[in-house]
């Protein structure tokens, strides 16, 4: 009985009924929808096999910086999830002398920038072969990430050769405009200001920290006041943009304020963003401008400008909106055209002077009972950090001298590479 098999009919389609039409879509039909099968099937299976890719970057992270939040942001870029490496209280001081933040304010710093899905801390200074082997097999790190800058072993070798070798190295470019190093500078230039007694002291001390790469932060002309204000950092809206989060309140949003001058952003900061945070849907902070921070706390203040300081809340995952360069007061008009059903305020605070103020920048949300104090976590504050600089500076004169040497052979030979 030939005329059953399925060959003979493909053959002969006109040899006898059934319909050669009716044949014919069947086993198109039959073709296509097998392709379709099988084609879901492959790519169910293909996505459940596609692991996350996990890129790993480590580092100190004392002093944080937009610089750091730059580099964590284009080290999540070449991966999917991020995990980051802070290195040991011990570890540092064993290496280069006492950090300015403890290991906890730094993994909480780190932990909050929103481009680090994980943490930890048992990174060591000099990344060596047993801990890489760690990070591949314990950690299913795909990708070691490093900036463009040097990272020698004590021996002068490049401490992450096996990674290279092993295909498993990717490199970020360094974000130029700001280092630790600077920012050290600025805070010394601003107790030199400050003080009139041990004047020369601090200045050498402060060109010590200055001449980093290149500009030098006190160019002998111009008023002190201007000189505390240079940054190479050039802020382009292309920046701006890639560290917001580019996303307005949803239509029911319960929306919440906070605003302060946020100079050298630090754990005390992202503690009470992240209290803030919790009170609603929606948290937009108001960074005071320049000048509004230096009429308040002195012409020495702030340590970073306004770009600088927005950067850095920007970077921080508790915030999802900022207002650049925010006035003192918040006004009626502000909370109409914001929005904002709550106006928050720490406890721990540069300036706690405002309640006795008169006028206080808070009564119009004070009066409409939508004001509340919150218990700040961390005691810690700007000038906290400042101290804490000041009171080392000799450990970080002696740590800059050492790392000045070893950079400048690094820019020796530096060659680019492209982003
Ligand atoms: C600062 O000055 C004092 C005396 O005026 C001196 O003993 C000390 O070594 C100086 N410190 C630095 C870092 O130059
Ligand atoms: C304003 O905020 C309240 C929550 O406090 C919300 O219910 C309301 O929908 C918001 N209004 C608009 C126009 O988004
Ligand atoms: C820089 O390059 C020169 C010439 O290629 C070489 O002699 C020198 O050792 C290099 N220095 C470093 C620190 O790599």
């Amino acid at each position: 009985m030939e005329a059953f098999s399925i060959s003979g009919l493909l053959s002969d389609p006109f040899r006898s009924p059934p319909d050669p039409n009716i044949v014919a879509t069947s086993v198109i039909g039959a073709v296509v929808l097998l392709f379709f099968v099988g084609f879901s099937l492959w790519r169910g299976l293909r996505r459940r096999r596609r692991k996350p890719v996990r890129v790993y970057m480590d580092g100190c992270f004392d002093m944080m910086h937009y610089g750091h939040c730059n580099a964590l942001r284009q080290a999540r870029a070449l991966g999917d999830e991020l995990v980051v490496g802070v290195i040991s209280d011990e570890e540092i001081i064993a290496n280069k002398g006492p950090p300015v933040s403890s290991l906890y304010e730094r993994m909480t710093m780190v932990g909050a920038v929103k481009w680090v899905d994980e943490v930890i801390s048992d990174a060591p200074y000099a990344i060596n072969e047993e801990f890489m082997k760690k990070l591949f097999t314990e950690y299913n790190i795909d990708y070691i990430i490093h900036g463009d800058d040097p990272c020698l072993l004590p021996d002068g070798t490049d401490a992450y050769a096996i990674a290279k070798k092993a295909g498993r190295y990717k490199q970020i470019k360094r974000t130029e405009g700001v280092s630790s190093t600077d920012i050290v500078g600025r805070m010394l230039l601003c107790v030199r200001e400050r003080s009139t007694g041990d004047k020369h002291n601090h200045s050498s001390l402060q060109r010590q920290f200055s001449h980093g790469h290149g500009q030098k932060l006190d160019g002998g002309s111009g008023s002190p006041r201007s000189a505390t204000r240079i940054s190479r950092f050039l802020p382009t809206s292309r920046r701006i943009v890639q560290f917001s989060n580019g996303k307005g309140p949803g239509p029911d949003s319960r929306i919440i304020y906070i605003d302060g001058a946020f100079d050298l952003f630090h754990a005390g900061h992202v503690e009470i963003l992240r209290l803030a945070r919790d009170l609603g849907d929606f948290l937009l902070v108001g960074i005071y401008s320049d000048q509004t921070v230096s009429s308040v706390q002195g012409l020495h203040r702030p340590i970073m400008n306004l770009h600088e300081r927005s950067l850095s809340v920007l970077a921080c995952r508790y915030v999802d909106e900022v207002i650049i360069g925010a006035p003192r007061e918040v006004s009626k008009d502000m909370i109409t055209t914001f929005n904002i059903s709550l106006v928050v305020h720490g406890t721990i605070a540069e300036n706690m002077g405002f309640l006795k103020e008169e006028p206080n920048q808070y009564r119009v949300p004070m009066a409409m009972g939508i004001f509340r104090q919150l218990e700040s976590p961390l005691d810690i504050t700007t000038s906290t950090i400042i101290r804490r600089i000041v009171a080392n500076h000799e450990a970080y004169q002696k740590r800059n001298e050492k790392k000045e040497a070893s950079e400048k052979k690094y820019y020796e030979n530096k060659t680019h590479i492209s982003e």
